[in-house]
Parts: C-alpha cells; structure tokens; sequence
C-alpha cells in the first residue's frame, strides 16, 4: 500500500481477548507496522487479560508491541490489581462517561506529525451497565479540546445507538468507532461530513468461539440458564480485526480507509 510523508496513518485494533488475542495482535503489527507506515495505533484491550480486564503486565506487554493508546469499557475494572494504577497510567483510558470518581480518566491527547488527536472512550447505554448520557459527554469533552482531532472508541451493544451517536457527531469526530460486540461490521464508511464510521472493529481472539470464550461454555449457557465460569478459547486459527485509516496532515481529512478481517495461525 502507498503510504505517503504528509498523512497520520491510525489502525485501531478490535477488542483483544486473552493471551492468544495478545500473540495474534503482536504478530500483526510487526506485520503491518512497515506495510501500512503506521504512526498510531490505538486498541481496546478491555479483556486482554484472560478475556476479562487488564494488568500492569499486560499494559506493559501491549505498548512493547507497539500500541500507543489503549482504550476499554465496561470490563476495566475486571481485574482489582489495575484500579489503583489506572489513575497514573497515561496510554490506558476507561469510559469517560463513568461518575466523576471512578478511577482513570476518559481520554488521552496525543501529537503525532504535528497534529492532535483527543482519543476518547465512550460507554452506550443500551443494554449495558448505567452510564452518564454518552452525547453529552462527549460534546463537554469536545469543547474543551477545539484544537484536536477527535477519535471515539464508542464501547456498546446496539447498532442503532452506535449509528445515532456517529450521524450526531458527523463532521465534529473524525472517527467514530465501534467496540464491545466483538464481531466486526460490513458498514466502515465515511458519513457525509466526513466522519469515519464503523458499527463494530471486531475482535483479535479465537475464530472458532463464541466472541472469544470456548464456544461449548457459550452454549450451556443459553440452554441451561445456569451461570457458568467462561474460559477464553485458545485453540485453533485465530482472528485479526482492526480498521485502518489515514488523514491528510493539511487538510485534516481522511484520504483512505479499510477494514481488516485476517484469519491466522494452524
Ligand atoms: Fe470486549
Ligand atoms: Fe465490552
């Protein structure tokens, strides 16, 4: 792919799930780092820790693969260890629509080639834990930070709230992106102001699995109604899901984007 000097090239990987997660997105990088000329990468790593939150180690671990930014949701706080870091660590966010006092913050500014991009979490409110009103938000969020290019990681469940929130912010966001469901969407798209929109980045974890837990645990489940301990699936080929995205330094617009659904391993 042609890569060129005057554009901020941005891949924001799908929900990581689990230590097979981890290896597939390691790989992938390496992989994609030099194709692609990447300047910024962003991922949700809500269940990079055994499919369930996330620790000082594997934060650690993600940035060594070379991720600047990683984002989250309604699974942060999963694992108790990272609660009492979360407030010093600068390139992990949690939803910024949490109470005022939940631990972390809700977004990150980062420079890269001259330009600032505000990279801001977001939980929908559909189907999901209680949350302040995401549009609201956002849009206080917004107007504190006029200077920045502003990337959402928009963490919910329902597709129609996802399209709402993108089309309210169209031409105000630069991306609006997807997470939580972790199966990737055929709706990547650029709205009529120019916002990049998708419903749904996916996910990096197990392809022969429900949403990344072993697909047996996910059955029981639903035909017993008994809660049952979900163990991540580490068997088997696994999925890259990402989506890959350029801007213009001057312009500021987006010149290209794609998605990206690899299958890897055996
Ligand atoms: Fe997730
Ligand atoms: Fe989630």
């Amino acid at each position: 792919m042609n890569t060129q000097n005057n554009t901020v090239n941005i891949l924001f990987i799908g929900d990581i799930v689990g230590r097979g997660g981890r290896k597939t997105v390691k790989s992938a990088i390496s992989r994609l780092k030099e194709e692609l000329s990447l300047d910024l990468i962003i991922a949700n790593a809500e269940n990079s820790a055994s499919g369930f939150g996330i620790t000082l180690n594997v934060y650690k671990e993600l940035l060594g693969f070379g991720i600047d930014i990683c984002t989250s949701g309604n699974h942060i706080y999963d694992k108790k260890e990272i609660v009492g870091y979360l407030d010093n660590l600068d390139k992990l966010i949690r939803p910024a629509n949490l109470p005022s006092k939940a631990p972390g913050k809700g977004f990150v500014v980062v420079e890269k080639k001259g330009v600032r991009f505000l990279i801001v979490n977001l939980l929908g409110r559909v189907f999901m834990p209680l949350s302040d009103c995401p549009f609201q938000t956002f849009e206080k969020i917004l107007s504190e930070y006029p200077d920045c290019l502003p990337i959402v990681d928009f963490h919910g469940e329902a597709t129609s709230e996802k399209n709402a929130f993108a089309y309210n912010f169209d031409g105000k966001a630069l991306a609006v992106i997807g997470t939580h469901t972790h199966v990737q969407t055929n709706d990547d798209r650029l709205l009529p102001n120019g916002t990049f929109y998708i419903t749904d980045a996916g996910m990096c974890g197990a392809l022969d699995s429900c949403i990344g837990v072993v697909k047996e645990n996910s059955i029981e489940k639903f035909l017993t109604s008994v809660p049952i301990k979900f163990d991540v699936e580490k068997k088997g080929k696994m999925l890259f899901n990402a989506v890959f995205f350029s801007i213009d330094t001057d312009t500021k617009k987006i010149v290209k984007f794609e998605k990206i659904y690899n299958i890897c391993g055996e």
